[in-house]
């Protein structure tokens, strides 16, 4: 395979804004970077395989202020490569983006569609679509940018050759299927609510199903409405928690996190556990699991050299003994990567999972 460079024909610099968003050295958010200010700075992460966050908090969050949550970005050169080539757009095709952000994939998707295809991109957020707009008009090319919730497809464009979604998602809407021709292709980070997602590419079918395999890992923001959340518990709540030890080795707790390893499995195990990982020091780690809905929290303290680690639940559900129990499965399962997933989204919209092919014996529905 050529590298990003081969891949990616329109320049990224006319597509990144001149404000952007950076770690912020000081703590955990994000501070503004303008061009202006540091130019080399600027044009080096333009240049660079990074992402580059181009948005915080929908918007919110103003220069000068510090940044929570990334809500729009320019997405990693190599990733967007290897979405592309997963997508396989051809002259002549339909195509529909969601996720428009800076609008760079969708001047790289109409190249590939050529005069005679037709790219239709939607973007949730007004402001991002319009700068988007605008940095696409500027360069020549006229893809449809919608301002619209992309979980909802765009009906009136359909059907399309192919569909690729460019932030995450942990179901597949049922309007990407349906508004998919039969044999086209919908590529799209799919995961669960722990952990990263999986670049998934899936074929539309006759029956108005679709199916199709895992791969790489793709750390991409959510869509806006599947956002994972978190409870932050007070001290006096887990002070008051259910304490126990775990037996489990260093090793054992890096697998039930390491998306290569147990983690995408345990995802499509422990339904609606969200994986959050905080190293505090060098020498401590606090892993924590966070179902919102139930109120069910656990944490898993870590500290060098002073195993047994210490747990903490709260909450009606038992979510450390949940994964617990999802990583021996993955043990005695073989220990599958996420490669060896493949995805079903049946025509009611049931999400089955299954291990090496579709008629395996290891197969199983999701539940959200
Ligand atoms: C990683 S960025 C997309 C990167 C983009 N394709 C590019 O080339 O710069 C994800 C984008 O998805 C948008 N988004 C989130 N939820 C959405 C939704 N429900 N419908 C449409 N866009 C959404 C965000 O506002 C954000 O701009």
């Amino acid at each position: 395979m050529t590298g990003w460079h081969e891949q990616l024909a329109v320049p990224r610099a006319p597509f990144i804004p001149a404000v952007v968003w950076v770690d912020d050295p000081a703590g955990d958010g994000f501070v503004a970077l303008s061009r202006d200010d540091d130019e080399p700075r600027w044009r080096a992460l333009v240049e660079e395989d990074e992402p580059i966050i181009t948005q915080v908090d929908d918007g919110t969050t103003r220069p000068g202020e510090t940044g929570r949550r990334p809500s729009s970005s320019c997405s990693r050169p190599s990733l967007v490569a290897a979405m592309l080539i997963a997508l396989d757009v051809r002259e002549g095709h339909r195509v529909l983006e969601i996720g428009t952000g800076t609008g760079w994939n969708a001047a790289e998707l109409s190249r590939r569609a050529g005069r005679s295809g037709h790219v239709v991109s939607v973007e949730v957020d007004p402001a991002v679509a319009d700068d988007a707009r605008r940095a696409l008009a500027a360069l020549g090319c006229a893809p449809l940018v919608v301002t619209s919730d992309g979980t909802k497809g765009y009906a009136a464009d359909a059907p399309y050759d192919r569909v690729v979604c460019t932030a995450s998602v942990r179901t597949i809407p049922r309007s990407w299927v349906d508004q998919t021709r039969p044999g086209g292709v919908i590529v799209a980070p799919w995961g669960t609510d722990y952990g990263d997602d999986a670049l998934t590419r899936l074929e539309v079918r006759e029956d108005g199903s679709a199916a199709g395999r895992c791969g790489i890992d793709l750390a991409f923001m959510r869509v806006r409405h599947q956002r994972r959340d978190f409870l932050e518990p007070t001290a006096d709540e887990v002070n008051d928690a259910d304490t126990t030890q775990t037996a489990h080795s260093g090793r054992e707790l890096f697998e039930m996190v390491a998306f290569a390893r147990a983690a995408f499995t345990i995802g499509l195990r422990v339904p609606a556990c969200y994986l959050t990982v905080e190293d505090v020091t060098d020498d401590r780690r606090l892993i924590e699991l966070h179902d919102v809905r139930s109120r069910s929290w656990a944490r898993v303290t870590l500290v060098r050299g002073r195993d047994p680690w210490t747990v903490h639940q709260l909450g009606p559900r038992r979510l450390w003994n949940e994964v617990a129990a999802a990583h021996s499965w993955w043990q005695e399962a073989g220990r599958p990567t996420p490669d060896r997933y493949g995805l079903t989204v049946t025509p009611d919209g049931t999400h089955e999972v299954w291990i090496d092919a579709p008629a395996a014996d290891r197969r199983w529905s999701l539940t959200f």
